[in-house]
């Protein structure tokens, strides 16, 4: 039988209470000739708070070590004085999606039958943001002068390779080709003339590699408009890392919220083992209450199956999760994290 040797990293807040029910669903899923092997790996704030530790390099090394990765979420309330110093976001979050090449931060959304948009004329919403994950204003490539004083200088300067934007450029041209085959690069480059003229240049060529692709441009201001106004008109978004996640935010919130919002951290080459995670953080304002939703974390088990090549497995999670959401405004009142997991997994069809 194949082997799946999976790290899970639950995290911080929800993140526990989603990836138990993520786990669920993913074991009734796995085929039965796969033998599925977990590793839990406790990392983020609170073990952070418990031990110091952020992740040690011992531990990043066992986790590269695996075949896929499966996160939570990590991070404490936002403004902990006892965390700033940490940084969980860069040195733990960030650290794997940046020495785990997750070049591509893939993020789907689609408004599935059923779910109530806060738009009242949705449309067909089913679009991929294609978010850089390596570069941009997320390297950590800043600093401050006279920090404390009235004249403190704070850089946090944004660095876009050649080779970088290529990459995950063809990457999202590639998906495009695959879907409906429009292509809109989001930036911003009336300001950041730059970078914008790197990400429009490689875009351009690498176009012409893909004739049957229409690419279409935004400015990422106007790119909120429209995903508001018509958001039918994405298919495929390619952006920037710090766009991407802004983006992102508001496509989960269009498409029934942010409980239902997945990603994968992507390392096309299969040189490192990609990560699969809700696009949400760990949610202090409702932890240890039962009343997340884990269906983004179960969506993100859809992700991380078909990367794996078990496409029938994700298709049959994706199913679940449709047909639960297109019953769940008729179940009597609100329900627990564990009830709507295993609400998903009851509607597994078997293999
Ligand atoms: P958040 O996504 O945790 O929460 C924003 C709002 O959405 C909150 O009201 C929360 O209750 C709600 N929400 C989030 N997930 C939900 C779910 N599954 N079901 C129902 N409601 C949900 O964002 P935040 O408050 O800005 O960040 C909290 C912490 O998480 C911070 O420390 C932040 O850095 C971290 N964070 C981590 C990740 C990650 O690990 N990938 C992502 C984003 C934020
Ligand atoms: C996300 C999060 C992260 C990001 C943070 C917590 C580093 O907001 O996954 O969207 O900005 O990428
Ligand atoms: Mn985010």
């Amino acid at each position: 039988p194949r082997t799946i040797r999976l790290a899970s990293i639950p995290g911080d807040g929800i993140g526990p209470e989603v990836i138990t029910e993520a786990l669920k669903v993913l074991e009734a899923a796995i085929p039965g000739d796969v033998d599925l092997q977990v590793t839990e790996f406790q990392l983020g704030a609170a073990r952070y708070l418990a031990t110091g530790d952020v992740l040690p390099d011992d531990e990043l090394a066992a986790i590269a070590a695996h075949d896929v990765i499966l996160l939570g979420a990590v991070g404490g309330v936002p403004g902990d004085p006892r965390l700033v110093g940490a940084n969980i976001e860069r040195g733990l979050l960030l650290k794997l999606r940046f020495a785990l090449d997750h070049y591509v931060n893939l993020r789907p959304t689609a408004l599935l039958p059923g779910v109530i948009s806060p738009l009242a004329e949705p449309g067909d919403v089913d679009f991929v943001v294609v978010r850089e994950g390596t570069e941009g204003p997320y390297v950590g490539n800043g600093g401050g002068i006279r920090v404390g004083t009235p004249h403190e200088i704070a850089t946090e300067v944004s660095i876009n390779t050649a080779h970088g934007v290529e990459r995950v450029v063809r990457y999202a041209f590639a998906k495009a080709e695959s879907r409906r085959s429009v292509l809109t690069l989001v930036h911003k480059t009336n300001v950041l003339t730059f970078a914008g003229s790197l990400w429009k240049r490689i875009v351009d060529e690498v176009g012409a590699e893909f004739p049957g692709v229409t690419v279409d441009y935004l400015h990422v201001d106007a790119a909120t408009i429209f995903l508001v106004t018509d958001p039918a008109r994405f298919d495929v978004i390619v952006t920037d890392n710090l766009f991407g996640d802004i983006l992102t935010d508001l496509a989960g919130a269009i498409s029934g919220g942010i409980g239902l919002a997945a990603s994968g951290n992507i390392n096309p080459d299969g040189t490192y083992p990609s990560m699969f995670e809700p696009v949400h953080g760990s949610a202090p304002d409702i932890a240890g209450l039962q009343k997340a939703d884990p269906t983004a974390a179960i969506l993100s088990v859809a992700l991380l199956l078909d990367h794996l090549g078990l496409a029938d497995a994700a298709g049959r999670v994706t199913d679940a999760v449709t047909a639960d959401l297109s019953v769940r405004g008729e179940t009597e009142g609100p329900r627990t994290t564990s009830q709507t997991g295993d609400a998903i997994a009851a509607l597994l069809v078997k293999d």
